[in-house]
């Protein structure tokens, strides 16, 4: 503990805390002469476990590193300086952290400058620190969810001390904007809309660990989607614990259906959002998320459990039935809208009639997908302190027939897709094997099928041919040339160049005096050919002077013209291109 210094440890007392408001700042970290020196040469790798949540915060951590000057690796011998992005959702996650953690001893021992650092999600428990900096003492530096915006400081600290360092900060937390950030899919990206959680379900740690709901500001979250726009991005997820609670701390009427509106508007060809919780989901939400077809009707509404004496335990603030009547509304306006959910099996007390209510429930809705967890205890949270009457044989016994009715509902779905086409986003090659290209449908069904790797991040139309339940497989149903002639034509349209010449072009069509001239100047050029070798000739050569300067001078004929000729410029650097 002595070669460690430590600043802050967590106190979930202080997490608690709902009271005063969140600030918006502004990024400012200080890269010191030491770090940059120091990073020079050297290899970073960041290992995330958990949440979308918190890979963005790896997006963000790796954006920090490569600021700072230090190269990405994949290769973990190879790295100097190893962040380990961790989850406390379950004791299961946390598990395979102290795994991984045990991994880099190797690295340490061949390499006295390595640095293994922790953070997220499990470091904002109490004891977990101190605990880990005995059991490793080669970790170098741990830090929480609320200071990743100081890790070039962190940094700089272990460095020039040659001390371990523990920081992690328990306060409700602020937004911070401007964030640096390097994004893991050139495709798909992450938007953060608001960070941490209010709701306090009575099982859960994150509220603890990422503090107060706070929304971003809409202007924000606006320019980094138009960014990713520009940047050939072809889908983004809205994210936050609760994305339908956006923006009800502006207290300004600003919402969820506001955000997706707006983003919607964009021009995204893809729009997704998670987590939805029932609780906050207003019908104009799903009304938006109906009027636009770039937002997928796909929507993940965790019900956690389907007895309402079981929500009220969880402090879930929604019943069954008003829980169906969500769903009832989202088919009743979009009936392909696909649902997913989340399920907790064995909570504190369940009784076999309880777990059979959520039985019935997913029999009934018949999820697209659900993701099942046995309940696991978390320090601090209220159903910790719940004497538990039901035996770990009996939650897994009652998790294995939750699985059974889940995978129903998966084949009902995905049967009714054999022999339909579907708007496929391509990932790349698929994991198993190299030949077969693999993406996902609107419905976020993973897809299977032959095709040219020059069509992943392009959307194209896929025919189901066989149905695996939690995959399918399918055939191409476009010549892949046609894909890439539609994109390009996409991508022109977005080009500078061509938005000037169509606002050019309006301009040079309606200007009135102009086009006018120009019938002048046609019938002044027709008037001279005719009069050649007449005596008339040279009154009509000047007829014809004066009308062409008049039309050459004209500030919209210019700007057409040179628009034009920029587009050809365009036309030609594609052509080179594609040579
Ligand atoms: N904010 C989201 C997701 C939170 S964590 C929501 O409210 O839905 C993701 C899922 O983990 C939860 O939906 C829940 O099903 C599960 N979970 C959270 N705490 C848990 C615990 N203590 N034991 C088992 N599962 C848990
Ligand atoms: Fe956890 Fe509930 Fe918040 Fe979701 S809504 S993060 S389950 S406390
Ligand atoms: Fe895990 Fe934290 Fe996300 S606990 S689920 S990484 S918010």
């Amino acid at each position: 503990m002595s070669r460690c210094q430590i600043i802050s440890l967590p106190d979930l007392s202080k997490a608690r805390n709902r009271q005063d408001g969140a600030s918006v700042k502004y990024d400012e970290a200080v890269y010191s002469d030491a770090l940059r020196f120091f990073a020079k040469g050297r290899k970073y790798l960041v290992k995330t476990f958990g949440c979308q949540g918190n890979v963005r915060d790896e997006e963000v951590i790796s954006g920090y590193l490569e600021k700072a000057g230090f190269s990405k690796t994949t290769d973990e011998k190879a790295a100097n300086i190893v962040i380990i992005n961790t989850c406390a959702v379950r004791e299961n996650a946390e598990d395979k952290v102290y795994g991984e953690i045990g991994k880099f001893k190797a690295n340490a021992k061949t390499d006295k400058d390595f640095i293994l650092g922790v953070c997220g999600c499990m470091m904002q428990e109490e004891n977990k620190a101190e605990s880990l900096i005995k059991t490793y003492p080669f970790i170098r530096l741990i830090f929480g969810t609320h200071n990743i915006a100081d890790l070039p400081s962190m940094l700089d600290r272990v460095i020039s001390s040659h001390q371990g360092l523990v920081d992690v900060i328990s306060y409700p937390g602020d937004v911070i904007e401007n964030l640096p950030s390097i994004r893991l899919d050139p495709y798909k990206a992450f938007v953060n809309i608001s960070y941490g959680c209010d709701k306090f379900c009575t099982y859960c740690i994150v509220p603890y660990t990422r503090g107060r709901e706070r929304s971003r500001p809409l202007q924000s979250i606006l320019d980094e989607c138009r960014k990713l726009i520009e940047d050939g991005y072809q889908e983004i997820t809205l994210l936050g614990q609760n994305v339908n609670s956006y923006g009800k701390d502006f207290h300004d009427g600003t919402n969820f259906a506001t955000v997706l509106e707006e983003v919607a508007k964009l021009g995204i060809p893809r729009l997704r959002f998670t987590t939805s919780h029932p609780w906050d989901f207003s019908l104009d939400m799903l009304d938006t998320i109906a009027k636009y077809p770039n937002i997928m009707k796909c929507i993940h509404l965790p019900v956690q459990s389907g007895s309402t004496a079981v929500l009220r335990q969880m402090g879930r603030r929604y019943t069954r039935e008003q829980y169906l009547d969500l769903v009832k509304a989202i088919r009743e306006r979009m009936p392909e809208c696909a649902i997913t959910t989340d399920i907790i099996v064995g909570f504190p007390n369940e009784t076999e009639e309880q777990f059979a209510e959520t039985l019935t429930l997913c029999q009934e809705l018949k999820y697209d997908a659900a993701f099942t967890f046995i309940y696991s205890p978390r320090a601090g949270t209220p159903a910790a302190k719940m004497v538990d009457n039901v035996s770990d044989e009996v939650k897994h016994e009652r998790f294995n027939r939750l699985l059974k009715v889940v995978e129903e509902g998966v084949v009902y779905h995905s049967s009714k897709m054999v022999g339909k086409a579907y708007d496929v986003l391509v990932d790349g090659p698929s994991k198993k094997n190299e030949a077969i290209l693999s993406g996902y449908t609107e419905s976020n069904k993973l897809v299977n099928f032959p095709g040219p790797v020059y069509l992943k991040g392009h959307i194209v139309k896929v025919k189901i041919t066989e149905n695996h339940a939690f995959s399918m497989l399918g055939q191409l149903e476009e010549d892949p040339v046609d894909v890439l002639l539609r994109s390009a034509s996409e991508k022109l349209k977005q080009e500078p160049a061509y938005i000037q010449y169509l606002a050019a072009k309006k301009v040079f069509e309606e200007d009135k005096e102009l086009q006018a001239a120009l019938h002048e100047k046609e019938a002044a050029q027709k008037a001279l050919a005719l009069s050649m070798g007449s005596e008339d000739y040279e009154n009509k050569k000047a007829a014809f002077a004066k009308i062409s300067a008049f039309v050459d001078n004209n500030p919209n004929y210019i700007n057409f013209v040179s628009s034009t000729a920029d587009l050809r410029d365009l036309f030609a650097e594609m052509k080179a291109l594609l040579q």
